[in-house]
């Protein structure tokens, strides 16, 4: 989390660096967009709707512009100063705390205040429901096709079976009426569909023969189908216990994902977060609006599994029968394999969503990827790693520079493009027992 104020303290001190001349002019209303996103401020405030801090339009009406740079600068220093609204304000919120921007210039605080003043006004509302992510229709696409390729069978069968019948019917009549000469001809129902010689052939061949040619693709195929797609849970999306949306929380609120899933940078596993995360806002966010002065049914799951009453006296919130919430774990690979976020999230530097799919676009979260053997295997074939700027590659890199320069094997090391790339495969990342026990 650190690192993350760093970056972002990073980012607003070039920005400080780069944009002095702004600093002089009147206020700039793109430069205040990029340093509010910049910032963050808008996984606390939207411009129209109260979050963890007030929305935010309109607020250079109700406070002066020295309010709002010493406000926004260093909220906390402004409060001990004791000015009476700062402290007002910070009591209403029940004591959440604003973060301090002292990195923000006056003048780059003005421009976030222009910004809000001249931000168009929202659009039709969104919907927070649960939809499914479009994407989810994938795998029903493929249950349809199969559903109706068994049909197309069932019915053919019925087909040939009626087409027996009759023949078996019009021979009897045939027989009846002693046309004996029509009754051997017809026979075999199947002798006009086939080849004279093929017609002919026992009928218990015949059908050992057929057998076989229908029989064995279909074998085939169910093999392949058996250890390509069989518990391949790609797409997988199970309704929650809480209609909890990574849309809204990482999409719309921007929430950081390691907010959350705290644990995946340091750790095998990225975890879920405690209910006590949740609360940080929900204690305050509860929609009150959305349902006509209720609290919402969904966040009052998230009060029951805490067994926190809202309206309890200060201190005594908290029961001492808590039903944790249970979810549904979506991903999930067989115990023999041994899969790691923290090195594929800090050494190999990947994004979350170069496995798990666009997260933060979905409602409901879905398995993205298949979690086989083959798709580790694939991208650890595929992918560069920057071998030269991490120590842990360090013997990996100067191996790689010998024989590049004495130019043994060094084809190697070249992608489809003539760059050099360096894979994870060449730092042993196929070999069975790195992701086997
Ligand atoms: C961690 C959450 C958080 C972040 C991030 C945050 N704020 Fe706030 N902000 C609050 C809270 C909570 C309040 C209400 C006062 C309090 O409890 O401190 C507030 C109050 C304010 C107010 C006063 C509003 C009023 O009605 O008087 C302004 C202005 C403001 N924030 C602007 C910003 C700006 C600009 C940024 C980004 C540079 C930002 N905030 C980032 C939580 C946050
Ligand atoms: C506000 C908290 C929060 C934030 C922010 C958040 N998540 Fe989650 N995440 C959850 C919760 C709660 C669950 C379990 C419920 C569910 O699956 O929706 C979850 C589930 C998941 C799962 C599925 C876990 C499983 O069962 O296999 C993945 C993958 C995931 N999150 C990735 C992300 C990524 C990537 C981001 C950032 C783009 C992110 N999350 C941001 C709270 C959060
Ligand atoms: C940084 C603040 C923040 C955190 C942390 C957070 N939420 Fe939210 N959540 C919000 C805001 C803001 C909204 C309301 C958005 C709106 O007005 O539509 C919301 C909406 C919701 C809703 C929709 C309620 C409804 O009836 O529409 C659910 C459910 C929800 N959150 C669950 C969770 C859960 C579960 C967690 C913890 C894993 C969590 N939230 C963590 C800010 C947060
Ligand atoms: C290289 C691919 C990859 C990347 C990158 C990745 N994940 Fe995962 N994630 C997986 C796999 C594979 C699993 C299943 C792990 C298991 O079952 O042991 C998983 C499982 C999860 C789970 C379920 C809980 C757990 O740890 O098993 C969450 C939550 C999650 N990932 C979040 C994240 C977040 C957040 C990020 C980015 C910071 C991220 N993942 C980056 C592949 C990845
Ligand atoms: C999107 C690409 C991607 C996918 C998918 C992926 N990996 Fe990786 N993996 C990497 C990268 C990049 C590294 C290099 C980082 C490193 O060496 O630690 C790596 C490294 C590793 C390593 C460490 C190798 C070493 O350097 O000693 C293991 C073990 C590993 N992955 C296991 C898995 C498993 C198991 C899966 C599938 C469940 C998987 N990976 C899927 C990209 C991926
Ligand atoms: C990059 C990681 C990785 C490497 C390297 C790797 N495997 Fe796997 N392997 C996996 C994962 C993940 C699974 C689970 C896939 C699944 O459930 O479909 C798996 C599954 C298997 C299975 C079970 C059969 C199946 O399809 O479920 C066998 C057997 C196996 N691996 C053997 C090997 C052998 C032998 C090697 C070395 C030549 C090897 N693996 C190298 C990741 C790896």
């Amino acid at each position: 989390m650190n690192k993350n104020r760093f970056k972002i303290w990073a980012i607003a001190s070039l920005m400080a660096i780069t944009t002095p001349t702004f600093a002089q002019d009147a206020p700039n209303a793109d430069n205040g967009k990029k340093l509010y996103e910049a910032n963050n401020c808008g996984s606390c405030h939207a411009l129209d709707k109260k979050m963890v801090g007030p929305a935010l339009r309109g607020v250079h009406e109700r406070r002066s512009e020295e309010w709002l740079i010493q406000w926004i600068r260093n909220n906390k220093k402004f409060r001990e100063s004791g000015d009476p609204d700062a402290n007002k304000l910070y009591q209403e919120y029940g004591g959440a705390a604003m973060n301090i921007f002292e990195n923000l210039t006056p003048a780059q605080v003005l421009d976030i205040v222009e910004y809000i003043k001249t931000a168009p006004a929202p659009s039709a509302p969104k919907t927070t429901g649960p939809v499914v992510d479009s994407n989810a229709g994938d795998q029903d696409d493929s249950s349809t096709k199969y559903i109706l390729l068994i049909l197309v069978a069932v019915f053919a069968i019925v087909l040939m079976v009626l087409a027996r019948v009759k023949n078996t019917l019009k021979r009897i009549a045939a027989e009846r009426d002693g046309d004996v000469e029509s009754s051997k001809k017809h026979d075999r129902w199947y002798q006009k569909f086939l080849p004279e010689k093929l017609g002919k052939m026992n009928p218990t061949v015949l059908a050992i023969f057929t057998t076989l040619i229908i029989g064995l693709p279909a074998a085939w195929y169910g093999y392949k189908f058996g250890i390509t797609e069989v518990g391949v849970q790609k797409g997988y999306a199970p309704t929650q216990p809480i209609a909890f949306s990574h849309k809204l929380h990482a999409g719309e609120l921007k929430l950081d994902c390691k907010y959350c899933h705290s644990t995946v940078e340091e750790s095998k596993s990225a975890s879920i977060p405690a209910l006590n995360t949740c609360m940080n806002c929900h204690k305050g966010v509860q929609l009150t609006d959305k349902y006509h002065g209720e609290i919402s049914p969904e966040i009052k799951k998230i009060y029951a599994a805490l067994d926190y009453d809202p309206e309890g006296m200060p201190g005594k919130e908290f029961g001492n029968n808590p039903k944790p919430i249970r979810w549904v774990r979506i991903h999930n690979l067989p115990d023999h394999a041994y899969f790691n976020h923290s090195q594929h999230v800090v050494v190999g530097k990947l994004q979350c969503q170069s496995c798990h799919g666009p997260i933060e676009k979905m409602e409901v979260v879905q398995q993205w990827s298949t979690l086989q053997m083959g798709w580790c295997i694939d991208c650890h074939r595929n992918t560069g790693i920057d071998a030269a700027n991490n120590n842990y590659y360090a013997a990996l890199h100067s191996k790689a520079q010998k024989d590049l320069k004495e130019k043994q094997n060094h084809s190697q090391y070249f992608g489809p493009d003539g760059k050099v790339k360096i894979t994870p495969a060449m730092n042993g990342g196929l070999e069975c027992a790195k992701c086997h026990y």
